[in-house]
């Protein structure tokens, strides 16, 4: 399988490690970063690529760019990880679009193009008989959707409640552990480097209604934007509102929410006590699912990270390579 992967921020150099450390047999053959690209029909280099992206803080020619890639380069597989942009979904969009045109599957962590164009895309997936998968979309390393859209197929599910935002529950974590203010406790996100490029997108909860929205349209077949979200940030929260919940042997949590058969859906801090499952530490995530025959299940896991959402991407990549799905 010859693969293309466009972005090399830490998500495609944490994937691109991965590779050359345990799945060498890919051919990997174009690579763009947001200066350079780099193609070679026989497969790059991608040990001598990483080392000089290191070296030079660029992973190719300079005079060639993801277009470049996705347009000329040949591939099976298009990785696209480039940034976010929650407003336009560009241009990954766009990329995403040309490379299922060309009859090539594709493989994103990029939320933006899937919040706002999951029907779209998945049918022109369909059309051109390639898949079209995004599980580092959500909740980083726990593998949710395709629980989801495949062990669960027999459940009907009739909730789901998360923690989606690492970033949030840093925070909510190490003011409510160690007492430090919401300023310090989100420059620490900041620095551990799980925030998004604009962190008011983590603590006003508007990643974690996309996350809601992608849940919602592309396992349970809605139609939704993040208009549709009633969203609650932790920006606002005080000091005094979590010392009050430590009284009652509770904690607060930024708690996603979505009720199928009732269209709520719903990001909002919401007081728990200590021992809920949903109340994990630092930058986990949680997810539980109510389901009419399995019961309560819930996932726990690293929400963000290089090598954990290169975990999802890789697992999505294998999962096509070995023939195993075409949705
Ligand atoms: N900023 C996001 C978070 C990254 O903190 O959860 C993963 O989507």
């Amino acid at each position: 399988m010859r693969i293309a992967v466009l972005g090399l921020g830490s998500v495609g150099y944490g994937l691109l490690s991965s590779i050359v450390d345990k799945h060498p047999n890919l051919t990997i053959t174009g690579v763009a970063d947001s200066k350079s690209a780099g193609i070679n029909p026989d497969g790059i280099d991608i040990t001598s690529l990483l080392a000089q992206k290191k070296e030079t803080g660029i992973c190719g020619d300079p005079s060639l760019t993801a277009r470049d890639v996705v347009t000329h380069a040949p591939y099976d597989l298009l990785v696209e990880v480039t940034p976010t942009d929650a407003g336009t979904g560009e241009p990954a969009y766009g990329y995403i679009k040309e490379a299922l045109s060309r009859g090539a599957h594709v493989v994103t962590s990029n939320k933006g193009p899937v919040a706002l164009y999951y029907n779209e895309l998945h049918e022109l997936a369909q059309k051109n008989n390639v898949s079209f998968r995004y599980e580092a979309t959500v909740a980083g390393a726990i593998p949710i959707l395709h629980v989801m859209q495949h062990d669960l197929l027999g459940n009907t599910i009739t909730a789901l409640y998360g923690v989606l935002n690492g970033t949030c529950n840093y925070i909510l974590t190490r003011m409510a552990e160690e007492g430090l203010t919401y300023t310090q406790a989100l420059a620490e996100a900041r620095e551990l480097g799980y925030a998004e490029a604009d962190p008011t997108y983590d603590v006003k909860g508007i990643d974690a209604g996309i996350k809601l929205v992608i849940l919602a349209n592309t396992i349970f077949q809605k139609n939704i934007t993040l208009n549709d979200v009633s969203i609650t940030g932790i920006d606002l929260l005080t000091d005094d509102a979590l010392r009050l919940a430590e009284h009652q042997d509770c904690t607060i949590r930024l708690i996603g929410e979505i009720v199928p058969g009732t269209d709520l859906f719903r990001i909002s801090p919401r007081i728990i006590p200590k021992n809920h499952p949903l109340v994990v530490k630092g930058t986990l995530n949680a997810i539980t699912i109510s389901t009419d025959m399995a019961g309560d299940l819930t996932f726990i896991g690293k929400g963000a990270g290089s090598i954990e959402t290169a975990s999802a991407i890789l697992g999505d990549i294998l999962y096509i390579s070995q023939g195993k799905c075409m949705d």
